[in-house]
């Protein structure tokens, strides 16, 4: 297994994802992925993990790990399909690259926020889940993190993914409250994002998009012709 490269420490996007600590990432499939999807986001795990499925090739990039739940679990459409691990936190790529092994991950450390100045092969497929809601800034401002990726894609590849929202979405009483918790303890910066907001992003960039609401989560794609 390759091994996690070191960065320089980055402030700015530093708080959202300093929290997936080891003891953090041991208990994230069952506190978020189990329980926060389903009853405070509206948005459960299946929905999201048919969504990955629906979008995903043999030549996959993922952004933003977090526990590698996703791709541990996805049916790849080959036995043998090349993947990618990309994420700021050190913790994660561990984890993730460890739970997925088997694939034999290439890893890349990387502030999805800055330029990827890193030399790497193209992808069919990107998954960025539950990353955009983590980043600081508004939607037009952490949509820079689409203009990086498109550069890892193929001409017809598919960025796909999933965040929560702040506006536009319907939100219970108990997502109001966690959320801005959340955005407080800088777990979250997702008080500008919007669903208006995330659309017009992605028709920028991309020719075909769909986004549809779940809860109070958002499951997008983009692609090209
Ligand atoms: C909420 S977790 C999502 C994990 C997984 N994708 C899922 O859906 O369960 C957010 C992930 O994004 C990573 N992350 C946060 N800010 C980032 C940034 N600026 N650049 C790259 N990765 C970042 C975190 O380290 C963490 O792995």
């Amino acid at each position: 297994m390759e091994a996690v490269p070191s960065l320089p420490p980055q402030k700015d996007a530093a708080a959202g994802q300093a929290v997936y600590t080891k003891p953090v990432l041991s208990v994230y499939d069952l506190l978020v992925l189990g329980l926060s999807n389903r009853w405070i986001w509206k948005c459960p795990t299946p929905q999201i993990e048919a969504h990955y499925n629906h979008h995903l090739s043999a030549n996959h990039l993922d952004v933003g790990v977090g526990t590698g739940y996703f791709l541990d679990r996805c049916q790849f459409p080959s036995p043998q399909p090349r993947v990618g691990l990309m994420d700021l936190n050190p913790n994660t790529l561990d984890y993730a690259s460890q739970r997925i092994a088997r694939y034999q991950p290439e890893i890349y450390r990387q502030n999805i926020l800055e330029p990827i100045t890193q030399p790497i092969p193209p992808f069919d497929s990107i998954g960025i889940n539950y990353l955009l809601h983590c980043v600081p800034g508004s939607i037009t401002e952490k949509a820079v993190a689409f203009d990086h990726l498109r550069t890892l894609m193929n001409p017809r590849a598919c960025l796909f993914g999933s965040t929560i929202l702040h506006q536009g979405v319907p939100r219970s009483w108990l997502a109001q409250r966690l959320m801005r918790i959340y955005n407080q303890k800088g777990i979250f910066s997702n008080q500008a994002d919007d669903l208006d907001g995330l659309t017009h992003a992605l028709k920028q960039r991309f020719q075909h998009v769909e986004v549809r609401v779940q809860g109070c989560v958002a499951l997008f794609s983009g692609q090209n012709s």
